[in-house]
């Protein structure tokens, strides 16, 4: 149970070319999966995660081939389709892996079962299992928990209104739908990120959008891109950097090359709130999503409170949020409920470390407050329950701390973002 000890920094500054985006990562390895032709990506997400993905659909019959220059080419299965895995699949700590291959694999017909570590065998399935047996499939599970086995054949369209806004729930569905005989629609009831929708024409597949409402017709075929897919950087990892800049004065930093899809730029409003100073700039387009540089400057701290219908867009980024509010602001967030269905129960673990760690803070059942007016915080020791997000969130608190603290079951953050404490080492500036 690896712990990592952190004396304060004064701030951090310079100029940080985040890695891949774990979101559009999985996309794209599960898309080139199921093409024909060979997919080259450059920049995949660096963790766990991402590895998770590619070690299933490389049990399934895609070749996987990695470059020591970070280059990760797949061979898809094509019109072959996926052949029926040795053993069981393992997801690891990858939500979005298990969810999302579920759907894959539905309109296939094989059978496959999904595992994960103690984490994901504890969450949430049946929002994909419900709708995936809507449409046809058989989907096991006990008490709706992985192990979750596929056994996958002809589907039928549906058309679904998740419980939850759910990106997941969402994209298995989409994934799902391109097998199904006629169009399958997904009605959200609040929009979330969208990078299968973007991610579907970069494999020459196609599906319609109107605002909430997302639709795919059955029986197309995925094509390879051609070329080379680069994989824009993760906004969730930019923010971690973004928050702890707005947490310690005299900080600047500049966060590029990374996906500004405003879907999930929540955290840019709720930092600004807070008083930093973020600016957007150099926007292009790669593989279908807006990409540029944030640049994130120290100001006046500010109070805000984070209302139910923000929550999707920054879903991920709540914890650093709060970290960020731990140095002199109070934030208030509601309508969070989901947090407590991710890699851990991110209210409950979120609150106990940050008062483990000196901070002010409460739980709602569906979302909590930190209050940092009173002061920094004083340092501690405070248990990440081996939650990559809690981690870095942690990490915001204790360099901004009056005295030294630790943080348990730090090597979580190899899930997301095993380059941070090198990152770390590159942008702080060390207290005189
Ligand atoms: C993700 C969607 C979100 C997010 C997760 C990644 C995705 O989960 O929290 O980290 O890649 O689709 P939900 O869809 O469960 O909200």
């Amino acid at each position: 149970m690896p712990v990592v000890s952190l004396s304060p920094i004064r701030a951090i500054s310079g100029r940080l070319a985040v890695p891949g985006d774990k979101s559009i990562s999985h996309r794209y390895v599960l898309l080139g999966a199921l093409a024909s032709g060979r997919t080259t990506m450059r920049h995949l997400a660096p963790g766990a995660d991402v590895r998770a993905s590619l070690g299933c659909i490389a049990a399934l019959g895609a070749t996987v081939l990695r470059s020591p220059d970070g280059i990760v080419r797949v061979d898809g299965w094509g019109d072959t389709g996926p052949t029926p895995p040795a053993g069981p699949l393992d997801c690891l700590n990858s939500g979005t892996t298990m969810r999302l291959l579920a759907g894959l694999l539905a309109g296939f017909p094989i059978s496959a079962t999904l595992i994960g570590d103690a984490s994901l065998s504890s969450r949430p399935m049946r929002r994909i299992m419900d709708p995936l047996q809507a449409m046809g499939a058989r989907v096991a599970a006990d008490d709706g928990r992985a192990p979750v086995t596929v056994t996958g054949g002809r589907l039928r369209a549906i058309t679904w209104t998740p419980a939850a806004a759910s990106a997941q729930i969402k994209s298995a569905i989409l994934l799902a739908g391109l097998q199904a005989d006629g169009r399958t629609t997904v009605v959200e009831p609040a929009a979330t990120r969208d990078h299968t929708e973007r991610a579907f024409p970069v494999f020459g597949l196609s599906c319609v959008v109107d605002d909430v409402r997302v639709s795919v017709d059955g029986g197309q075929r995925a094509t390879s891109p051609a070329g080379i897919l680069d994989v824009p950087g993760d906004p969730s990892t930019a923010a971690v950097w973004a928050a702890l800049a707005a947490s310690l004065p005299g900080s600047q930093v500049e966060l590029t090359g990374v996906a500004l899809n405003p879907r999930r730029l929540g955290f840019v409003a709720a930092l600004r709130r807070m008083g930093a100073t973020v600016t957007l700039t150099d926007t292009q387009v790669l593989g279908g999503e807006p990409v540029g540089t944030i640049s994130v400057a120290y100001g006046n701290c500010a109070d805000t409170v984070i209302a139910p219908d923000e929550v999707p867009g920054l879903i991920d980024e709540l914890p650093v949020l709060a970290a960020c509010a731990a140095h002199g602001r109070r934030l208030e967030v509601r309508g969070a409920g989901e947090l407590r269905v991710k890699e851990s129960d991110r209210i409950s673990a979120l609150v106990a470390g940050l008062r483990a760690l000196g901070v002010t803070a409460h739980e709602y059942p569906d979302g909590f407050v930190v209050d940092g007016r009173a002061g920094r915080p004083g340092g501690g020791h405070a248990d990440a329950v081996h939650d990559h997000r809690l981690v870095m969130a942690f990490a915001v608190v204790a360099l901004g701390s009056t005295g030294p603290a630790s943080i348990n079951s730090a090597d979580a953050i190899a899930v997301s973002y095993p380059g941070f404490w090198n990152d770390l080492i590159t942008l702080r500036v060390p207290t005189a």
